[in-house]
Order: structure tokens, then sequence, then C-alpha cells
């Protein structure tokens, strides 16, 4: 009999069990909304990136449609062969027009915007100068290009500076944070590594992810909101979160959107959007620019449903968006505090490692625009009777 050669991966799934951190996948029956069906059951949604409600907006749906309708369901190629329809240089061109920069080019998503252009800029005989806390999406680009790779404690400036000051002159170096870091909700460093770069003459390179369509005007990210246009060589953007739809891009110079058509991998190696992404992303930017409510209404919920926290007693770390973790460190008791608020009508996922430090487990929660100040409220009632019961608060 055939021995099975992938045996060890259920041993390690029983560890996961054994540890309480094995998790099943929720089912979203229905829309992805600030409400929702999961699991067969009516939840206030804490645990979805559509930060202002655009997955069922009205005009993306229609528009979406429109483009089925008119474009069929698929681009049959990758971008580089045949699959680089009119309304994907649309899309690019709105885009770039929006971050202020001369180009922009999409990617199928976030993830492989960062992987694709970190392995794509750098060499193995390159420097890329990390925060500890950056995303998975950058790791695995820096892993990929060969570089040299020099972490620093989480926006620890001063560390990054002694990194840059040992490295030898003429060396090629790229100084990369994310602009809202997913798991915390804090802000990069942004003004401090941007004069960092400009003193030690890096590339600099911001992954905006979690702030495209929540930070600066009209949702244009942290590079609006801390002034620095012109001063940020690669921002990177995602179209899969606030957006509503999928996708990521980087924006920048012309000669950097040219270089990354030439040799970022996701770019070359795999097919692009439908045309009914593209269409909705370009209606996600009418409404940003038209609907500018939806963002002051995301921040209101945000501060409204971030103090009552506090006001509970829970451990929110640092948070500066609407992102907004319980950090409770112990894994296995962040999971059924996630189980207990879901039995209770709130889904909030738990959070642990590796995606977190082991100490640092959480239930992280992200408000939307969408939830009225009942359900937060509703919410809210459901943290304060779980936390006393599990003895967190
Ligand atoms: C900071 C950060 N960067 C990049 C990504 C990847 O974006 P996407 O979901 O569009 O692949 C994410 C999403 O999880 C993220 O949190």
């Amino acid at each position: 009999m055939r021995r099975d050669p992938l045996g060890y991966l259920a041993a390690e799934l029983d560890t996961l069990r054994q540890q309480g951190l094995y998790r099943h996948l929720r089912i979203v029956d229905g829309e992805q909304k600030a409400t929702a069906t999961v699991d067969h059951r009516q939840v206030v949604n804490l645990s979805s990136n559509n930060y202002l409600g655009l997955t069922t907006h009205p005009r993306l749906r229609e528009r979406a449609i429109e483009a089925t309708r008119r474009l069929g369901v698929g681009s049959g190629s990758v971008r580089t062969i045949a699959g680089t329809m009119a309304i994907h240089v649309e899309l690019e061109r709105r885009l770039a027009a929006f971050k202020k920069t001369e180009a922009v080019v999409v990617f199928q998503s976030g993830f492989a915007a960062n992987a694709g252009t970190v392995s794509a800029v750098l060499t193995k005989d390159d420097v890329v100068v990390s925060d500890e806390l950056n995303h998975a999406s950058i790791i695995d680009g820096c892993r990929l290009s060969r570089a040299t790779i020099k972490i620093f404690p989480h926006k620890d400036v001063d560390r990054a500076r002694t990194v840059l000051a040992a490295l030898p002159a003429g060396q090629r170096k790229l100084l990369i944070t994310d602009g809202v870091f997913s798991m915390d909700g804090d802000l990069g460093a942004l003004p401090e590594l941007v004069a960092l770069a400009e003193e030690f003459g890096c590339i600099m390179m911001v992954d905006d992810a979690h702030a495209s369509g929540v930070f600066g005007r009209n949702g244009r990210g942290t590079i609006d909101h801390f002034e620095m246009h012109g001063r940020v060589d690669i921002q990177v953007g995602t179209l899969s979160k606030a957006f509503g739809a999928l996708g990521g891009y980087v924006a920048g110079s012309r000669a950097l959107i040219d270089f990354l058509y030439h040799r970022a991998r996701p770019f070359l190696f795999s097919t692009s959007h439908p045309p009914a992404v593209a269409a909705a992303c370009i209606a996600a930017l009418d409404v940003l620019e038209q609907e500018p409510h939806l963002i002051d209404r995301l921040w209101e919920n945000a501060r409204f449903f971030k103090s009552g926290l506090e006001g509970l007693g829970f451990n929110t770390g640092l948070s500066q968006s609407p992102i907004t973790p319980v950090i409770v460190g112990d894994g296995a008791l962040a999971m059924r505090l996630s189980d207990r608020l879901f039995a209770e009508g709130v889904f909030a996922q738990g959070i642990a490692f590796p995606t977190v430090a082991h100490d640092r487990a959480r239930v992280r929660t992200i408000v939307t625009a969408g939830h009225t100040r009942g359900e937060l409220q509703f919410a809210l009632d459901v943290f304060s009777k779980v936390g006393r019961e599990l003895g967190i608060i």
C-alpha cells in the first residue's frame, strides 16, 4: 500500500487542535456587509476590510455588470501577451491622477504588487531595510529578491538609521514600511523614514494597503495624509479593501512602471483582471471623489467604537486607524474570545502566531462606514459581557 507522503501535515493540524489554534473557514452566506450571515448566523461583521461599504455599492455593482455585458467575463491572457484591455489602461490612468504620480501599474492583488515589485527592483547585491511588522507580501518580496534583508524594530527610526549608517557608500538600498500596519492599526513612521531615505539616498517604498480609501484627501493614502507627495519613490495600494473589489497597484515614475511592465513576475506570468473588476475599481474612484461623506462616516464610527472598547478597559494597543486590536496575549484565549463573541452575534477574527508574536494574540476589529451606531453599541455590549466572562476586563 502507498504510504501518504503528506502524513506529517495531519500531525501538524492535530497539534494546532490541541493548542486551540485550529480554525475552520467561516462562510459568508450572501453579501459581504456590515451585518452579514456567517455560518448561518446573523452577526455584526467586524472582520472585513470593506471600510467604505463599497463591496455592495450600487455604482460599483452596476458598472461591473455593464462591463461584463459589454466586454465579457475574462481578459484571456497575461498583460504582455493579449490581456491588456482598454479598461485596464483607463483604470491605471485614473489611479495615477488620483495618486498624483506619473504612472500606475495594476496587479492582480496587493500581495502580488508588493511581492512582484520588491523582487523586481532589487538584486542579490542590494540591501532592503524593513520594519519588523511589515506585511507578509513585503517579506516574501524581499526573500524572492535575494537582497540582504535588514530588519529594524517596529517604527524604531534610530535603529533604522544605525543600519543605514553601517552600509557602504554607494550601496543600493530600499527602505520600506507599511503606511498602516494591518494587525495593530498604527501608522508607519513615514515622515521620519522619508527624511532618512533622503539623507542616505535610499529608494523609499510605502505599502498603503490599509490606508487606501481611508487616509488622506478622498482616501489618497498616507503620503497625502503626511503631505509627502514626490518624496516616496514606490507607493503600493490595494483595490481589495476600501475599494471594495480586488487588486493592487504601484504608483510612481513612468520609468518605474515601465520597468515593472518588463520585470514584475506577477504582471508577466499571471492573467489580468476580468473587465468587471477594472470597471468596479474605476467606479470606486468616482465614489471616493464624489461621496467623501463615506470616509467621514468611517472615521466617526472608528472613533466611537475605539473609545467604547477603551472605556470598557480592553487593551487596544496604539491604533490610529479604523483597525482596533483587542490584545489578550495568549493565542488560545484570543480564539476563545473570538468564538464567544461569534456565539453572541459579533464576528471578530482571532489572530495568533505566526501572524502576530506569540504573546501578542488578539481579536482584530475593523469598523466600516456601513455600520450603524446601534450595531456598534450592540457589539460593545457583547464585548463587555464576554470580556468579563473570560476575565479579560
Ligand atoms: C499591509 C498589507 N499589504 C498588502 C496586503 C495585500 O493586499 P491584497 O489583499 O489586495 O492582496 C494586505 C492584505 O492583507 C495588507 O494588510
